[in-house]
């Protein structure tokens, strides 16, 4: 049954002991040079220093040689939309002619498009739609995903995206965790009349959301025109007596208090960040939520990015995603994520790997599963290219450095 991986040029985010990090200690990337890996029924068996295998070859069923490659967690992506009816390019056209995001939303464009979309297609297709995604993203090296609802709006078509995050859950090689975003935008008919929407959520969404067992988190998207704080508030705490905990969109356009109440209500994470003020930050990182930047986000809007540097040297939590979804972020390239992290973040390649694979498995509450080089933890690995150093993944954009992938203790391509 097992597989052995020997003369691995760099083993990287090998830890005994893991924890969520914090600030100064995202650069630190534990990684053991010129090593080896034992693979058991998809779970890390061992691994150590080519120097001290004491084994013998002939003993595994398989034996690979990764001379020159790197070997490293595959990616955990705590934040997408990647349910959802199609690509939104009109909007991209519009956007390029000088529309913002908000004028757009605001003549019905943006979740609302995806959301008319969405209430016409049938399960099947939804689900198919976003399996061929997964599909196209374990090769690009993603590993686990969170996905959202929110493009349905109404009782009949959340429950509808929600169920088929589930048939994904159940049929995919991937760990999948499902978060209810009923609060993604108001409905046209309810624009004047917020309270009505938001019963609806409360009393027709959340009581059978939760009697199906549909959801393990709940979103509010926390925005100018969108949800306050105070609604939010409101939604999260009817979701949390059900046991959906917070993991919510805040501050992406605007500073509206979004941060001190997702704190308080203990939101696992508090994603997107774009628009941090200083108390924001400073409040973040007296908290134990967790930060999602989702730097493709604000590449596509054209908007400012995510002040990494300012919430690692404050000691905030961080982790990143690709936020996956047709208006503002239509690619789940967390290669590409990592990217934009080093080059207009400025985050180290060291601090962006932590960040998109221990720090996200946290984010999305996989920390004992994945997001390491850990004994007990599955088998979800990248195999680079042979190359000289891990900095390269980042710096060589545009190129694909990844040779293979394993789930569970399997190829997949
Ligand atoms: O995370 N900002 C809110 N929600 C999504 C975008 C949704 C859309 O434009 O369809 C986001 O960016
Ligand atoms: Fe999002």
């Amino acid at each position: 049954m097992s597989i052995l991986i020997k003369n691995i040029g760099g083993l990287v985010n090998c830890r005994t002991e893991y924890h969520l990090l914090r600030g100064k200690e995202l650069s630190s990337l534990p990684t053991l040079s010129n090593a080896y890996l034992i693979i058991n029924d998809g779970i890390i068996e061992e691994y150590g220093e080519m120097s001290s295998f004491q084994k013998k070859e002939i003993d595994f069923k398989h034996v690979h040689d990764a001379s020159g490659k790197f070997i490293l967690p595959t990616w955990c992506d705590s934040h997408t939309h990647i349910v959802n009816a199609g690509t939104r390019e009109n909007e991209f056209i519009d956007k390029i002619n000088g529309l913002t995001y908000t004028d757009i939303a605001e003549k019905g464009g943006g979740i609302l498009n995806s959301a008319n979309k969405l209430q016409n297609a049938s399960e099947d297709q939804l689900f198919l739609d976003a399996w061929n995604r997964i599909e196209e993203l374990k090769k690009l090296g993603t590993g686990a995903i969170e996905i959202k609802s929110g493009y349905g709006l109404t009782v009949e078509s959340e429950l509808k995206m929600l169920r088929v995050i589930k048939k994904l859950k159940e049929k995919s090689s991937i760990s999948i965790k499902s978060t209810f975003l009923g609060a993604h935008a108001f409905p046209s008919a309810y624009k004047e009349n917020h309270e009505a929407y938001i019963s609806l959520i409360i009393n027709e969404m959340l009581p059978v959301i939760a009697k199906d067992k549909l959801a393990d988190y709940i979103d509010v998207f926390c925005e100018q025109g969108f949800f306050s704080p105070n609604e939010m508030e409101l939604i999260c705490q009817e979701g949390m007596k059900y046991g959906l905990k917070p993991k919510l969109h805040i501050n992406q356009l605007s500073s509206i208090g979004g941060i001190q109440t997702a704190i308080n209500l203990n939101a696992l994470s508090v994603d997107h960040l774009e628009t941090m003020t200083e108390t924001d930050i400073n409040d973040l990182s007296n908290s134990n939520t967790i930060g999602t930047l989702l730097p493709t986000a604000a590449f596509f809007l054209r908007m400012p990015y995510q002040p990494a540097r300012k919430l690692i040297e404050a000691g905030c939590a961080i982790s990143l995603a690709s936020d996956f979804n047709p208006g503002s972020s239509p690619s789940g390239n967390m290669n590409f994520v990592i990217t934009l992290s080093c080059i207009q973040m400025k985050m180290l390649p060291e601090e962006a790997i932590n960040a998109a694979t221990i720090n996200a498995s946290y984010a999305m509450d996989l920390q004992d599963s994945l997001g390491s080089i850990t004994v007990g933890k599955k088998a979800n690995f990248i195999f680079t290219k042979p190359i000289r150093s891990i900095s390269l993944l980042p710096y060589s954009f545009g190129s694909n450095l990844i040779d293979q992938v394993m789930i569970n203790g399997e190829f997949i391509n």
